[in-house]
Formats: structure tokens, C-alpha cells, sequence
């Protein structure tokens, strides 16, 4: 997922294993910006702040592991794409990566609009004063309560990713006697350099309608028929975590193809382009993200230049950034509880959490950092693998990364850049209840999720 793919020269132990990591930093104190939110720092006494509080501060008020969220780095990405994109474009935030109720409130004060995927993210936003019109709907299998949800709350799109669904929307909107706003997903056939679960442009998957043999254009011929519809525009997104914008280029090009093919069948233009989210972000230090700025300049010229080539005028841009906005705001805090070491091989840290709180190592290979955060250590780096505490060894929180030699039982440890799809995405594997999100903002914290209880999951269990 990361890039990081640096065999170190030896150091701690005669031999290093096999793996990818870099070497090891000058430096194990430093905390690198690129992967750190914005106002975390090291203070003086060497214990890790955020938003002016000291992690230790943290931990004993509200336990461990928890994810902390940084509300003033958070706000300023999300000010920062939508200053990026103007008021000629829409940026809507991808519910996704995380949603909590403080998060919509934040959103919906920045200027931002929201995508979402489920019955339970729609009921997030509108319970905490989302507009409806500034949300689109997405799913590639919406069920009929979802839709009629949707519909009945006049939300601004639904992102129609099916011939069936065209029909069940149509119908919907129709029996509600509304005229819902709709785009088309297409796929537009490019590879994205990404991880294969999460690259959604090739065609061989299940999201969206191929540009691919007319499918696309027979799916705008069916929408521009039935009443119940205003076909506004066509999406794409092409994956995730990528950084290559080449993929982006071509998804573009074959979009404004599939718009001048309309205008040339229907003497319709459609007034709207979403070229999805899926910008990347650093995880290690080896990353080099674009700023939205940078990216949003690029993409308008993309379309602007393409569109100019079709004599069409320019459609309304709109982009679903979600890793990018909250991915870098957060990092999870653990206890170490062990440090195990293995005699020319490595040593294992376990820390209170794992695999439930983020499951992105497991399934995606994803690289993540870690450091000491509840004090400084001059001590010789070692080669260490942070696991969790979950019954089978592929429980993997940070596979290869330097940490101090004296690291111990009791120390505090964060891994940043954990605030996209990690809480969202996280489970009850063993019974172990899910970490809390604590935000923090201009030296006060707040629970803006609170830590799943026993009492909670038992409340479930009925039999
Ligand atoms: N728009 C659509 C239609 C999407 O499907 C997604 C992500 C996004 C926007 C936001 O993508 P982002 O900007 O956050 O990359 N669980 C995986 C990521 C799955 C993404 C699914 N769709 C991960 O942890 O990397």
C-alpha cells in the first residue's frame, strides 16, 4: 500500500530479517509532519502532545487504545480541498473512511458535502444537520429501504451504479412524486497502481457500469427516459491510496468522451462530473502525497482541456476525497503490554489492541510507523514488529519499524495516520471491544465516539 520499500543495512541485531522497511531514522525521537497530524509535537519533558495535551494525559483519562483525532488539523484539511476546488466545484467528504456525528457537524461548518454508502451513514449525517441536498448516495447494491430513505429525504444525488437500480430509483422517486437527482457510475477500464481490493476502475469488479461495449451509453439512454429521474452527470473513481495522477488523466478523458457522446445522441449536456476520491496519503515517511491544491489544479485542467477538445462547455467538478481529509488527523495510542525478543530474528511488541482496531495491515499489506510517545529514549534502535493482542499471528499492527532498545511494559506507543478506515472498519474480534475517538482541539479533548463496553456487546447476544 505504502511505497516504503527499503531493505535497511544491518544495525541492531548482525542480520536484519527479510522485509520492507527503511533504514533506521538519525533520530528515533523525531516525529516526521508528513505522517503526524499538525499539532502533534514532542514537549520539552519528551512526552508526545496534541492540541497542547500530553499523550500520558490521555491515556489515564481515557484508556487505551484509543484513537485520537486532531478536530483543528482535521478542519484545516478539509478547508484546505475546499478552498482547493472554489465554488465552481463540490467537494464531498467519503463518509467512509470515518463518520461520527462531530465529523458531519465539522463538514457541514467547513463547506463541505458528503458522500455515503449505507442506511447507517445517511442516518449519521442527517441526525447531525447535514443539508440533505449537499449528500449523495452511493452503493453498488442499495436495498429498497435505502432508496426510499434516501429519496424521501431529498438527498442532492443518488449514484446509480446498476440497471436495476436505475428502474428501482425511478420507480421510487416516482411513487414518493419527486424527480430525484441521479449520476451514472462508469468504469472506465484504467488500472489503478493500487492495491487490487481497493482499485475500482478496471472492469472485471463489481462497482459501477462499464464505459465497455455501449453499456454506459445504454445506461444514460434508460435514465434520460424515465421521469422519475434527472440524470445530472457521471462518476468515476478509480481507487484508492493512489498518487499517480495519470489514472485520474485517462478516467477523465474517457468520461467527457462518454458526456460528448450523449450531447451527439441526446443534444443533451450534462452538467456534472465526479471523478471520485482516492487521493493517497503518507503513511511512512517514503510517501509524497500532493496538496489539494496541486491536485484540484490539475484535475480542472484535465477536464477543462478535454472538454474544450469536445466543444462542451465545462461541466460542475465534484471529488470524494476521504483518506485525505481524516487519514493523517489521527493516530491510535496503545500501552505495550509485552517486547519479546527472538534471538536473530526480531522482537515482537504487543500492545492493547490490534488487528480490531485496524485491520489495514492484514488485508492490505498497508505499512504504518510507530514511536514512543510517553517519553524519550536515547537508546540503540531495534528492528521490531508491533502486534496486537488477538488470537492468530497474522494480528500485525506495524510489520517492520525501528524502536528504542529500552522500550518496556507500561510505555506508550502511537501509530499514526490512522484516521481512515481504521475505527470504521474495525470489529469485535474476540470480544474485544472497539477504542474510543477522542478529538482535541486547542488543549481540551472530548470523546467523540466512546469505547465499546462488555456491557455493549453483551446487550447483543439474545440467545
Ligand atoms: N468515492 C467512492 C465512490 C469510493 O468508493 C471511495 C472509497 C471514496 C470516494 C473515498 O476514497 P478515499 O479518498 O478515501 O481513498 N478500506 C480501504 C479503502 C476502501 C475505499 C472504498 N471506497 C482502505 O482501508 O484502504
Amino acid at each position: 500500500m505504502s511505497r516504503s520499500a527499503h531493505p535497511a543495512g544491518p544495525r541492531h541485531a548482525d542480520v536484519l530479517p527479510e522485509g520492507h522497511y527503511s533504514a533506521p531514522p538519525t533520530d528515533l525521537n523525531a516525529l516526521d509532519p508528513k505522517v503526524w497530524a499538525r499539532t502533534v509535537g514532542r514537549g520539552d519533558d519528551g512526552t508526545v502532545t496534541v492540541g497542547g495535551i500530553p499523550v500520558t494525559r490521555l491515556a489515564e483519562e481515557f484508556g487505551t487504545p484509543a484513537y485520537v483525532l486532531d478536530e483543528t488539523d482535521f478542519r484545516a484539511r478539509a478547508r484546505a480541498w475546499r478552498t482547493a476546488f472554489g465554488p465552481d466545484a463540490d467537494v464531498y467528504y467519503a463518509g467512509k473512511a470515518f463518520l461520527s456525528r462531530a465529523v458531519v457537524r465539522w463538514l457541514t461548518e467547513e463547506g463541505l458535502n458528503l458522500d455515503v454508502c449505507s442506511g447507517g451513514e445517511l442516518a449519521t449525517a442527517l441526525s447531525a444537520g447535514m443539508p440533505a441536498e449537499r449528500i449523495a448516495f452511493h452503493g453498488n447494491n442499495k436495498s429498497a429501504e435505502e432508496i426510499r430513505r434516501a429519496v424521501s429525504a431529498g438527498v442532492g444525488r443518488i449514484v446509480l451504479d446498476s440497471f436495476p437500480e436505475i428502474v428501482r430509483v425511478a420507480h421510487t422517486a416516482r411513487e414518493l412524486g419527486v424527480r430525484q437527482k441521479v449520476q451514472i457510475r462508469v468504469t472506465v477500464g484504467v488500472e489503478a497502481h493500487t492495491h487490487e481490493f481497493i482499485a475500482t476502475a478496471h472492469e472485471d469488479q463489481k462497482f459501477g457500469i462499464p464505459l465497455a461495449g455501449g453499456r454506459a451509453a445504454e445506461a444514460v439512454r434508460r435514465a434520460l427516459q424515465l421521469d422519475g429521474l434527472e440524470l445530472t452527470g457521471i462518476h468515476s473513481h478509480i481507487g484508492s491510496q493512489i498518487f499517480d495522477m495519470s489514472g485520474f488523466e485517462v478516467a477523465a478523458q474517457r468520461v467527457v468522451r462518454l458526456l460528448e457522446e450523449v450531447r451527439d445522441e441526446h443534444g443533451v449536456e450534462l452538467p456534472e462530473i465526479d471523478l471520485g476520491g482516492g487521493l493517497g496519503i503518507a503513511y511512512t515517511s517514503d510517501d509524497d502525497p500532493r496538496e489539494p491544491h496541486e491536485i484540484a489544479k490539475a484535475l480542472t485542467e484535465i477536464v477543462t482541456r478535454a472538454c474544450e477538445a469536445a466543444r462542451l462547455a465545462t461541466p460542475r467538478i465534484s471529488v470524494e476525497p476521504g483518506r485525505a481529509v481524516v487519514g493523517p488527523t489521527a493516530f491510535t495510542l496503545y500501552e505495550v503490554g509485552t517486547v519479546k525478543q527472538l534471538d536473530g530474528l526480531r522482537t515482537y511488541v504487543s500492545v492493547d489492541g490490534g488487528m480490531s482496531d485496524n485491520i489495514r495491515t492484514a488485508l492490505y499489506d498497508a505499512e504504518y510507523s510507530v514511536a514512543l510517545v510517553s517519553r524519550r529514549s536515547d537508546a540503540a534502535p531495534m528492528l521490531a514488529r508491533v502486534v496486537g493482542k488477538h488470537c492468530e499471528s497474522g494480528d500485525i499492527v506495524v510489520k517492520d519499524a525501528f524502536l528504542p532498545a529500552d522500550l518496556a511494559p507500561g510505555d506508550l506507543v502511537a501509530v499514526p495516520a490512522t484516521g481512515a478506515y481504521c475505527r470504521s472498519m474495525a470489529s469485535n474480534y474476540n470480544h474485544v471491544p472497539r477504542p474510543p475517538v477522542v478529538a482535541v482541539a486547542d488543549g481540551a479533548a472530548r470523546v467523540i465516539v466512546r469505547r465499546e463496553t462488555e456491557e455493549d456487546l453483551l446487550r447483543l447476544d439474545v440467545g
